[in-house]
């Protein structure tokens, strides 16, 4: 990195000292403050990372003022129009996407890695059934190292390759394999004359008596829904993939961490929240119960927040939530559902909130979460596999996002700072004299 300009910092009685300053290919500067602590004695304070970037990456870029999300540099409406799941995951893995040959390449190399050990049913078997398939697949996950242990050198590029491929063909299964347990129906095995997004619906709701065919407009709002959830640059699950991966240890138990990071209603969980918000709206009177929740998100002390709403790093429309909007009108219509109930709720709320001072002052607009659980739901996906769904599609992101770390020659192991305010140095007392 050539720097391109310094920024001088002063503190103490005078004193000064300057930093190298960076510039990306698009987006802000950043200030190179590593040596901060070596040449002043003092750290920064930034807690949830507010203006702190954690890495250089050259996968995703968004600008949250435009609301622009671009994959390796393409425009995630141009993907989602124009590209399958499996090509969008080539882009991100390899940097490119792929043309005709590599596309066939990859799609036959992820397809022969679509099972799993027959021995992860056991594994499987030791949960309760009524437990939440995040839980599951967290466990699952993290499982994963036990059973393909043949690929774990993390400085191996082809290990490397491997274990990402297997992630993203056996992240289906799994998923499917943890809504089938908590349904207590017996598992469908993957079918790979089928394509990505129609083996998993094939194996969510396929029984052994009875065949599923696969409606292409739904496969393909699915494989939409995939696409938009591939990656979001440096989010908390990304980074907590990172930082887990830091260490050293092995990719599966580092996407076990992001799936489980993934899981809070803040981040991937944010989907179920919003469809069970507006479930409960609707039971309480629907539409004309809108002005009254809309003052119990305002109020500060309520606690309540409009789910689906916000974003961090967006303060624009989420690019990702108008195309959400779109598949959810395509959904409704192929399946004759153009009066959902809970579709017009969702288009009222979001009207009333884009048109009330509090949301517009704060830049809340609709995020990818709003509508995401409504298609999902219209595809037959009960509302507690909604962020297992998330975790399938993000895992292409946090792999990618781990191998470029892992390549980066200035990987180091992930170690925050802190402002330590609790108790200085003090002496234990015999427990008669506490
Ligand atoms: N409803 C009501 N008020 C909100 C909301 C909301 N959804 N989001 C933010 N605010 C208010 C917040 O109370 C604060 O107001 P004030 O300045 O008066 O204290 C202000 O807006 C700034 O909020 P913040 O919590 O400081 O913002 P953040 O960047 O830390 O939080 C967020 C981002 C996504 C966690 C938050 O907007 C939120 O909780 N949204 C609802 C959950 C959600 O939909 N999450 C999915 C995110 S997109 C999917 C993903 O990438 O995982």
């Amino acid at each position: 990195m050539e720097s391109k300009g310094k920024a001088t910092l002063t503190y103490g009685d005078g004193k000064s000292i300057e930093f190298p300053v960076f510039g990306g290919s698009v987006g802000p500067d950043v200030i190179d403050i590593r040596t901060l602590y070596g040449k002043t004695g003092m750290f920064t304070y930034d807690p949830g990372f507010l203006s702190t970037a954690s890495c250089q990456s050259k996968i995703t870029y968004i600008d949250g003022d435009k609301g622009e999300l671009l994959y390796r540099g393409y425009p995630i409406e141009q993907l989602a129009a124009n590209c399958d799941f499996l090509e969008t995951c080539h882009l991100l893995l390899y940097g490119e996407l792929p043309n005709k040959a590599q596309n066939a390449d990859f799609v036959d190399r992820v397809t022969h890695h679509t099972m799993v050990s027959e021995q992860m049913q056991f594994f499987l078997r030791g949960f309760r059934r009524d437990a939440h398939p995040m839980a599951v697949l967290t466990g699952l996950v993290g499982a994963m190292s036990a059973f393909y242990h043949d690929s774990l050198d993390i400085n191996n590029p082809q290990d490397r390759d491997i274990s990402a491929l297997r992630l993203i063909a056996k992240m289906p299964t799994l998923v499917a394999m943890s809504y089938k347990y908590s349904l207590g129906q017996p598992y469908i095995y993957p079918r790979n004359d089928l394509s990505y997004t129609a083996n998993f619906m094939r194996m969510m709701f396929a029984t052994p008596c009875e065949e599923y065919k696969p409606n292409e407009v739904l496969v393909r709002a699915l494989d939409r829904i995939f696409i938009l959830h591939a990656d979001h640059e440096q989010n908390a699950s990304t980074s907590t993939v990172r930082l887990c991966g830091s260490s050293g240890t092995n990719p599966f138990a580092a996407i076990a961490a992001g799936v489980a990071c993934l899981w809070g209603p803040a981040h991937g969980g944010a989907n179920e929240a919003c469809l069970n918000m507006l479930q409960d709206i609707q039971a309480q009177g629907g539409v004309a119960k809108l002005g009254e929740f809309v003052a119990k998100v305002k109020d500060p002390n309520s606690g309540v927040r409009l789910m689906g709403f916000g974003h961090r790093v967006y303060k624009n429309y989420d690019p990702r939530a108008k195309l959400m909007r779109e598949t959810c009108y395509e959904v409704l219509n192929a399946l004759g559902l153009e009066n959902d109930p809970l579709f017009k709720l969702s288009m009222a709320l979001e009207k009333v909130a884009l048109e009330d001072d509090y949301f517009v002052k704060r830049k809340l607009y609709p995020n990818v979460d709003y509508y995401s659980g409504i298609v999902q739901k219209a595809l037959g996906i009960p509302v507690s596999m909604f962020t297992g769904i998330f975790s399938l599609a993000r895992t292409v992101g946090w792999i990618a996002q781990w191998q470029e770390m892992i390549s980066d020659p200035e990987y180091k192991i992930g170690r925050p700072r802190q402002l330590f305010n609790g108790s200085t140095t003090r002496q234990v007392k015999p427990i008669d004299k506490r």
